[in-house]
C-alpha cells in the first residue's frame, strides 16, 4: 500500500523505549535534551507577539508566491540590522513555514529521483527523513575535530560524484557548533563553481556566536549559487510560528533561473499564512530582548560544565563556537545508546547519544545549553558520577 520512501524503522529505538517506562513509573528525569524554547523557560513577550497576530488586515486574502512583500523586507531588516548587509533584495527571499520546508524546495529544484546531497558528518539527523521524502540520496562528507572542528575536504571531494548537486553546511553546525571559517568558504565556493554544484547553508543557529563576535551570513554569497536558510524559530526562539525563508544569491543568470522555478514550486503549495506574515517584523524584533538572555543561558551553563569537569580525567568537552548544543567526549566502553540508558536508569539524566548525530564512532554525548541552569548543574553532576 505505501511508497519504499516511507518505509522507515517505525517502532521506537531502546533509548525511546527507556524514556517511555521512565515517564511512565513517574522516575523524575533530568532532561540534558531540549532544544524547544518554548520548553526551557524562555519567553519572547507574550502581549506584543499575540498583538502582532492580531492584525485586521489578515482577514483579507493576498496569495503571494514569495510570501507578502512587507514580510520580506522584514527578513532584509534583520540581515541589515544583525549582519550588515544592506542590499538584500526582498525579491531574493521566498518564505516557507520552517527550514525543512526550504530544504524540500530546494531539494525539489536541484535534484532527479537518486541525486546525490552532501551532509556534513556530524550533523542535523533530520537530513536523512528530508532526503528520502524528496528521492534524494545523502552523501556524507566528514568534519574533523582537531583543536576544533574543521571540513575534511580531501573526503568532501573524493565524495562528489557525477550524481551531486548541492553541498549543504550547517552554520554553525549542529551539534558540533562549528562555524564555516572563512577559508573555508573560498575553498568550498571554487569548487562548487567549478563543478557546477550548489550550497545550501542552514543558518538558523548564526547568532547564537558564544564569543559575541557576529559570524558572516551567506545570504550575500555570490561566487557560487547559494540558498541560505533561517527562520524565527531559532532567531527569536518562536518555532510555534512556523516563519522561516530562503535567499537566493550566486551568479546573476542561474539566480534568476532558480528564483522563477521556487517561485512556481512555491506557489504550488502557498504554505504561508496571513496572520503570521503581517506579525513578522515584530517576531523578528523579538530576538532583541531574546537572544542575550539566551545567549546568557548558553555561557551560564558552558562554563558550569567547564567547572564540573575540571575535577574529573575521563571526559572532556570538544571546543564549540556557537549555537545550543555542546559536545562531551566520554571513554567508549559501551554503545553511546547503552550508555544513554545506563544514565537514564541509574543517574535519571536524559542526554543524547553522539549517533543519533552520525559520530564517527561511539564516545559521544550531546548536551542542549538552553536547559534551565538549575536543571543543567544537577543534571551535569549526576552524567559526572556515573560517567566516571
Ligand atoms: C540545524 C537545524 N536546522 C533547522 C532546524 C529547524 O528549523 P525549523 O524550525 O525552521 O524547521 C533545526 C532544529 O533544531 C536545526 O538544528
Amino acid at each position: 500500500m505505501f511508497s519504499q520512501r516511507t518505509n522507515w524503522q517505525l517502532s521506537p529505538n531502546a533509548l525511546t523505549r527507556a524514556i517511555e517506562e521512565a515517564r511512565a513509573s513517574g522516575q523524575p528525569i533530568l532532561d540534558l535534551t531540549i532544544s524547544n524554547p518554548t520548553e526551557a523557560g524562555i519567553h519572547p513577550d507574550t502581549n506584543v507577539v499575540l498583538a502582532a497576530l492580531s492584525n485586521p488586515k489578515a482577514m483579507h486574502y493576498d496569495p503571494q508566491p514569495r510570501g507578502l512583500l512587507a514580510a520580506r523586507e522584514a527578513v532584509c531588516r534583520y540581515y541589515r540590522e544583525s549582519h550588515g548587509v544592506s542590499d538584500l533584495d526582498p525579491d531574493r527571499l521566498i518564505l516557507t513555514t520552517s527550514t525543512s520546508e526550504a530544504y524540500t524546495y530546494v531539494f525539489r529544484l536541484l535534484c532527479n529521483p537518486g541525486d546525490e546531497i552532501l551532509v556534513p558528518k556530524p550533523s542535523y539527523p533530520l537530513f536523512e527523513f528530508l532526503a528520502d521524502l524528496a528521492d534524494v540520496k545523502l552523501v556524507p562528507y566528514p568534519l574533523l575535530y582537531d583543536h576544533g572542528w574543521q571540513i575534511d575536504f580531501d573526503s568532501l571531494y573524493k565524495a562528489v560524484s557525477p550524481r551531486a548537486r548541492a553541498i549543504i553546511l550547517v552554520h554553525p553546525n549542529n551539534p558540533t557548533g562549528s562555524y564555516i571559517s572563512s577559508n573555508e568558504t573560498l575553498a568550498l565556493n571554487s569548487f562548487c563553481s567549478k563543478h557546477a554544484l550548489a550550497l545550501i547553508v542552514d543558518e538558523v543557529f548564526l547568532d547564537y556566536s558564544h564569543d559575541a563576535t557576529p559570524r558572516c551570513s551567506f545570504v550575500a554569497n555570490s561566487d557560487a549559487l547559494t540558498f541560505t536558510l533561517s527562520g524565527v524559530s531559532k532567531i527569536s526562539a518562536l518555532p510555534q510560528m512556523k516563519f522561516a525563508w530562503l535567499a537566493i544569491s550566486g551568479p546573476t543568470p542561474i539566480v534568476a533561473g532558480a528564483e522563477a522555478r521556487l517561485e512556481i514550486i512555491s506557489d504550488t503549495f502557498l504554505s504561508m499564512n496571513a496572520p503570521v506574515q503581517l506579525a513578522a517584523s515584530v517576531l523578528l524584533d523579538q530576538r532583541k530582548p531574546i537572544q542575550p538572555i539566551l545567549l546568557g543561558r548558553l555561557r551560564t551553563n558552558l562554563a558550569e560544565l567547564d567547572r564540573q569537569l575540571s575535577v574529573y580525567l575521563s571526559c572532556r568537552r570538544l571546543q564549540v563556537e556557537g549555537g545550543w548544543y555542546t559536545v562531551l567526549r566520554v571513554p567508549a566502553i559501551e554503545s553511546d545508546e547503552a550508555l544513554a540508558i545506563r544514565l537514564l536508569r541509574e543517574a535519571s539524566v536524559s542526554v543524547h547519544p553522539g549517533h543519533f548525530y552520525d559520530f564517527p564512532s561511539e564516545g559521544y554525548l550531546v548536551l542542549s545549553l538552553i536547559t534551565e541552569p538549575g536543571i543543567f548543574r544537577e543534571g551535569v553532576t549526576h552524567l559526572l558520577q556515573q560517567v566516571e
